[in-house]
């Protein structure tokens, strides 16, 4: 970034009464980023050096996310500082100046913890706007049609300077007739601004103190201040309700829709598909609706995702992959393989080139080689499987020894086929090429090039059944006696 260095506050602190539910609203998933993850990433792709996160409101859940995060943006340290009770966003600033001392740049960005929609470039071009003008303070201000339930900018009729926000709790009908609005975002020269946070005062509508009052108590004191504004109001949506949650899950993801579409990728209904901001999707690759993919997923070129599919991160997707009706959670997918319908994999899975993993198969960490095919109703658990193997139907690596309450392996040697329904009791191992029956339950090694049959060995009773009633008989004797 071109721009000289800064700092950020995030004002994360309240209580999100009309969010409801036991969360904090900052953490709520938006496409399985929470949204005070995705600000923060924001920051971070907008060059922010050093990040303070305000918590108050169930702050130890908070502060926990915020160190979870920490290693998504190792140069950009967040400290956490709480502000208990939350005496109003004035007195956040206040509390994170306090803590914090002498630790900030020169510019510091305050935002709030739950407007995941804020693009980097919006920071960007509010922070050129505040050192171009020479602002002490500058407002990211936005005209919109509704303006009921933010602050209202009052500009100057004569050159159109910023004059003061006013709270809606405390403005005259003339002042809600205004429709340029505070977004909550603020550039401030940080030595300038910063002692003047003990001018404000509780004596608003809400008794708190607003940060909104900055503007009026700099312009007092002959400080400059301006307003930077915003292109796309959508982009300061809050997640203050659930409506609203789900407004910015589908405007990110819509967003993304459109950015991939304009790559090359079909996307048959965006509107009924989920993609996270840090999908990556090659060229003429479709998405059919219902599919839902978060995450630090990649996929390669004309795959077919979808219908209906769910893809968590990380999974990385080959060239010319169909995945229909299935969930794939941390795998990789090589070239040409075949996934589905209703197939599960999960927990570090890797299917090799031109494989099959079918109809109703569940694979937990399985590498599963080249060529290779479970096509219906197998589960494979820890297990290392070569190319060009056959799983036979309800064929089973039977991999939890419950009694010590451990996993075990199983290793299946290229070209071995395993016969429909049978059980590999791990820790075991079937060598290259051999066969196993069906119906067997395998718990010794079977050696390359063997066949190895493990069940009750088939037996007749020569017309057994012409010597007994008929089974209808014997039916219609038990119903009635
Ligand atoms: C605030 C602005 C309003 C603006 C709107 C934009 C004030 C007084 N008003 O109103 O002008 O249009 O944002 O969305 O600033 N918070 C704390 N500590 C507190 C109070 C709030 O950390 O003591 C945090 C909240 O968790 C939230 C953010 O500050 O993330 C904004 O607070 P909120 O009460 O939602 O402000 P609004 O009433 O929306
Ligand atoms: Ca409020």
């Amino acid at each position: 970034m071109t721009h000289a260095a800064f700092d950020a506050i995030i004002l994360a602190a309240g209580k999100g009464t009309r969010f409801k539910g036991s969360t904090p609203k900052v953490l709520a998933p938006i496409l399985g980023l929470s949204a005070l993850a995705r600000v923060l990433q924001t920051l971070h792709q907008a060059g922010c050096q050093r990040a303070v996160t305000l918590t108050g409101h169930q702050a130890e859940v908070v502060e926990q996310e915020v160190q979870t995060l920490q290693p998504l943006w190792a140069t950009m340290p967040v400290a956490t500082v709480r502000q208990i009770p939350q005496r109003g966003t004035g007195d956040a600033v206040r509390i994170a100046r306090d803590a914090t001392n002498q630790l900030f740049a020169q510019t510091v960005l305050i935002l709030a913890g739950d407007v995941p929609l804020l693009r980097p470039e919006t920071l960007t071009t509010l922070l050129a706007t505040h050192h171009a003008q020479q602002n002490a303070v500058t407002l990211l201000a936005a005209e919109i049609a509704n303006p009921t339930g933010y602050g209202r900018v009052q500009l100057e009729a004569e050159n159109g300077q910023i004059v003061a926000i006013i709270e809606e709790a405390d403005a005259t009908p003339e002042q809600k007739a205004l429709r340029a609005v505070n977004t909550g975002v603020y550039a401030f020269d940080w030595a300038k601004i910063s002692p003047l946070l003990d001018k404000l005062s509780s004596a608003t509508a809400q008794g708190e103190f607003y940060l909104t009052d900055i503007i009026a108590i700099a312009r007092q004191h002959q400080l400059k201040a301006g307003c930077a504004w915003l292109a796309d109001p959508a982009e300061m949506t809050g997640i203050n309700t659930r409506a609203q949650l789900a407004e910015v899950i589908e405007a990110l993801s819509l967003r993304r829709c459109n950015e991939l579409m304009a790559e090359g990728v079909t996307i048959l209904s965006p509107a009924n598909t989920l993609i996270a901001p840090e999908v990556v999707i090659g060229a003429d690759t479709v998405v059919a609706p219902g599919c839902m993919l978060t995450g630090k997923v990649q996929i390669g070129e004309r795959c077919q995702i979808g219908p209906h599919s769910t893809l968590t991160g990380p999974v990385k997707v080959g060239d010319n992959v169909i995945i229909q009706h299935s969930t794939v959670i941390d795998a990789e997918i090589r070239d040409g393989a075949y996934i589905g319908p209703y197939a599960h994999l999960r927990g570090g899975c890797t299917v090799g080139q031109q494989s099959r993993v079918g109809n109703f198969v569940e694979f937990k960490a399985v590498n599963f080689g080249d060529h290779a095919a479970a096509a219906h109703l197998a589960y494979l658990g820890d297990a290392e499987v070569g190319n060009k193997v056959n799983m036979g139907a309800g064929s089973i690596t039977a991999n939890y020894d419950p009694v010590r309450d451990q996993k075990h392996k199983t290793h299946i040697m290229s070209g071995a086929k395993v016969g429909c329904n049978s059980v590999l009791v791990a820790p075991v191992q079937v060598g290259t090429n051999a066969c196993v029956a069906a119906g067997s339950v395998i718990t010794k090694p079977v050696a390359a090039n063997d066949l190895a049959i493990a069940r009750g060995r088939q037996s007749s009773l020569p017309q057994w059944v012409s010597q007994n009633e008929s089974p209808e008989a014997l039916f219609r004797a038990d119903v009635e006696s």
